[in-house]
Formats: structure tokens, C-alpha cells, sequence
């Protein structure tokens, strides 16, 4: 595994006095919390009539700091989602551990539960209901007053480019886009301390991505979020994240700044200094994983 995140940071200090807020934090320095801390966490499953074994999640561990922006890349099928679901308790860790703010997402679901919300593409929703009575419905399971929680819902549709007039038309009327639109204010609403994001600008349009990418910046710094991103758009990525790590067949192969990334690439395996470059070296199929598709592999 190529690891860049232990690397002595030399960078000198940005020539004073712009009012950018500090970017590109790197891993939690020792002896602070991290928000979100993966220790070899492994998660199987079979897949098929054949029942053959799966390792989505293959001993990943990640130590991510409060208030970054972790983008975590890789190819179809690579267990980006997985690691989501298991970070977000839907799914059960084989082996290994995970602990966000320091609860530990199997002895102290809920504790995990209160401080996380995810948005993923197949967000589950009642399709029947208008966006209003979502938002409402989540307010309500999460405890907040429904009339402040109205406003804000409201507010932060506006940002995303919803008319408020749209608001209490079913969901299933919607298009794709809105509804994913619909699924982050859901999940902003509860102003969650980690916010888990599975591909939250996939199926997009140009305008309403720069929307969604703006609002997660703007959610990040005034929220002191910190934030779990996947994505395949790789601009976006180097845009937004501090730190990205790349998966491949499950396991972490990568981990860096998007400079940091670049310039290993560009360095060790002559590639061009783009993040295109970063994902086609370090997410192409290695040698000895491919006889895992073969129906003849002997043990
Ligand atoms: N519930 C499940 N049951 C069985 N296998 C699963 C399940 N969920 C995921 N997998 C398998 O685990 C592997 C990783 O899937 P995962 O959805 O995490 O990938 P991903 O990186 O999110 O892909 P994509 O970029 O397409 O969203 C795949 O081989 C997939 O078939
Ligand atoms: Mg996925």
C-alpha cells in the first residue's frame, strides 16, 4: 500500500492576510479525537447462486479529522458504499473497528446514529408524500420543533434551487435531481455532526451540482462538519476534499491531499500530474485479483 499521509509537511504558511479558511487539513495530529476512526475494518459478503465470497470492505483503516472533507474514490463494485453502510450502522462489521467522535458504531449505535446522516442515491423516501411532509416526518424523528424546522427546510431548499411552491407536490412527480436535492436538506436539517454522502451529485445538472458542491463547502465551514464524500466526478473531488483516499477491490490503496496525490503519481509512476491520472494508477485491476471471477479458482 502507498501511504503519503505520514509524509513531513514542509509547506510554508500562506503569505498573510487572506480570510480563506485554512484547507487541506491532514490526518488528526496524536492525542486529538478524530471525528471518524476505521481500524482494519473487513466486511464479506456472498454473492450469486454460487455463493461466491465478496471482500467489499478489506481491511481499511482511516483516521479522519473534525471538520474535513474526505472524499473517498474508486471504481464500480471497489466497497465505497459498504464503507459508508458500516460507518452509518446499516451494516455490521465483519472484523476490525469503527468509532465516531469515540462511540463505537457497535456498542453505541445510537450514541453513532444521532451524530450521522447520510444521503445516498437511493435515498428512501415515501414517494407519495411532497417534499414538506418528508422533511416534516424527519423533523418530527429527530425531535425538532416542526415550525423552526419548516423554515430551515425551506431555507435550505431555496439554496438548492427548490421553489417553495413545489414543496407539497409528491416526491414521485419529482426528477431524480430534485428528489437527491430533497434527500441532502433532509439530512441537513438535522444539522448532523458527520454527514456521510454517497455520491450526492450523481445525476445532477451542471448548475445544480455547483449548487450542491457550494452548499457542502458552505455546510463544512459553518456547521463544523465533517463530511464523507464518494464520488466519480474527479473535479469535484479535488475541488471539495481535503484528503481523498482511493479504494480498489476493497481495500485502501491510496491516501493524501489531492496535491499530495498528484505529485505522487507524477513522481513514482510518470503519469501526468491530474487526478485522472491518480485514479487510473492506483483503481486498475491488479494481476492477482483476477482469477476471483473465473469459475474455476481451486480452494
Ligand atoms: N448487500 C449486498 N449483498 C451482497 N453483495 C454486496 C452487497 N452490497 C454490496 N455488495 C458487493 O460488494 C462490492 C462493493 O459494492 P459497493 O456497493 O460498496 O461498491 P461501490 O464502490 O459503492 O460501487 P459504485 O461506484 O458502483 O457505487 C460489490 O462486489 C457488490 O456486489
Ligand atoms: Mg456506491
Amino acid at each position: 500500500m502507498i501511504e503519503v499521509m505520514n509524509e513531513p509537511k514542509t509547506r510554508t504558511p500562506m503569505p498573510a492576510p487572506t480570510r480563506e479558511p485554512v484547507r487541506r487539513v491532514g490526518p488528526p495530529p496524536p492525542g486529538e479525537q478524530p471525528a471518524m476512526l476505521i481500524e482494519h475494518a473487513t466486511k464479506r459478503f456472498v454473492v450469486g447462486r454460487k455463493k461466491r465470497p465478496v471482500v467489499a470492505v478489506n481491511d481499511v483503516s482511516m483516521s479522519i479529522r473534525r471538520g474535513e472533507i474526505y472524499g473517498v474514490l474508486g471504481a464500480n463494485g471497489s466497497g465505497k458504499s459498504t464503507l459508508i453502510r458500516l460507518i452509518s450502522t446499516l451494516l455490521t462489521i465483519d472484523s476490525g473497528r469503527i468509532e465516531v467522535l469515540g462511540h463505537d458504531v457497535e456498542r453505541h449505535e445510537m450514541a453513532v446514529k444521532q451524530l450521522i446522516n447520510r444521503v445516498s442515491v437511493d435515498a428512501a423516501f415515501f414517494k407519495k408524500l411532497s417534499p414538506h411532509e418528508n422533511l416534516a416526518y424527519a423533523a418530527r424523528l429527530y425531535g425538532l420543533d416542526a415550525g423552526p424546522a419548516r423554515t430551515e427546510a425551506i431555507r435550505i431548499l431555496a439554496r438548492l434551487g427548490i421553489a417553495e411552491k413545489r414543496l407539497n407536490r409528491p416526491l414521485e412527480q419529482m426528477s431524480r435531481g430534485m428528489q437527491q436535492k430533497v434527500a441532502i436538506a433532509r439530512a441537513l436539517l438535522t444539522s448532523p455532526t458527520v454527514l456521510l454522502l454517497d455520491e450526492p451529485t450523481t445525476g445532477l445538472d451542471p448548475r445544480s451540482k455547483l449548487d450542491v458542491q457550494a452548499f457542502i463547502e458552505e455546510v463544512r465551514d459553518t456547521h463544523d462538519a465533517t463530511i464523507v464524500l464518494t464520488t466519480h466526478d474527479l473535479a469535484e473531488a479535488e475541488r471539495l476534499c481535503d484528503r481523498i483516499a482511493l479504494i480498489n477491490d476493497g481495500r485502501l490503496v491510496a491516501e493524501g491531499t489531492p496535491d499530495e496525490l498528484k505529485a505522487l503519481v507524477a513522481s513514482q509512476h510518470g503519469g501526468e500530474p491530474t487526478m485522472d491520472s491518480v485514479f487510473m494508477t492506483f483503481t486498475g485491476r491488479s494481476l492477482d485479483d483476477d482469477h476471483d471471477d473465473d469459475e474455476n479458482h481451486d480452494e
